[in-house]
């Protein structure tokens, strides 16, 4: 996956290799696509359409008032969800992903307010209790990647009136 050259990509051999990896080996992976802008480059060969997909609900949610909406980007890499949504008009956003190679890639570009470096998955994360208005997931509901428990803890951290929005790789 991360060895992979641009031109011959392929999604289909990424998600077959990931099935056979351990969790520390999948975040050494990511660690290592992160790098030079590599992941970046994939993911615009490929289309990254979660990106658009979570990031326009989540605007078309909070139609007005977006400054002052604390959102999370969880399994943000490195940032891409995140940049469209200060693209939108939302300036408070924080991150967490597992991947330290991620989260370097994704300081570059002053987006964040914080970003936590962990997995999302059954377990309780550093994050407050209703601490946001919103979380959006691109990506990371993808093979082998984040567990279906991981939505108790996404529910755990925004508060229960307001918005969640997750794509669904399938
Ligand atoms: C395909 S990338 C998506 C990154 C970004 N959201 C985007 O749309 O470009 C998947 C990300 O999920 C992260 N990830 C893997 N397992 C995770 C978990 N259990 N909890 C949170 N993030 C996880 C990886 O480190 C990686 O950065």
């Amino acid at each position: 996956m991360g060895d992979s050259s641009t031109d011959s990509f392929s999604l289909k051999t990424a998600f077959e290799e990931r099935k056979q990896m351990k969790r520390d080996e999948l975040v050494a992976v990511f660690d290592q696509w992160a790098k030079d802008g590599k992941y970046e480059k994939d993911m615009s060969f490929i289309g990254n359409k979660g990106v658009d997909i979570v990031t326009r609900a989540a605007s078309d949610h909070f139609s007005t008032n977006k400054d002052v909406v604390s959102v999370i980007d969880i399994a943000a890499g490195t940032g891409l969800a995140s940049q469209a949504l200060l693209k939108l008009g939302f300036s408070i956003i924080d991150g967490i992903d597992p991947s330290q190679g991620m989260k370097d890639e994704a300081m570059k570009k002053n987006i964040y307010r914080d970003y936590v470096v962990d997995f999302v998955d059954g377990h309780k994360t550093v994050l407050e209790t209703d601490k946001y208005d919103c979380s959006v997931v691109s990506g990371g509901f993808s093979q082998s990647l984040m567990p279906c428990n991981a939505l108790y803890e996404i529910t755990r951290i925004v508060k229960p009136e307001f918005f969640n929005e997750v794509e669904l790789c399938i």
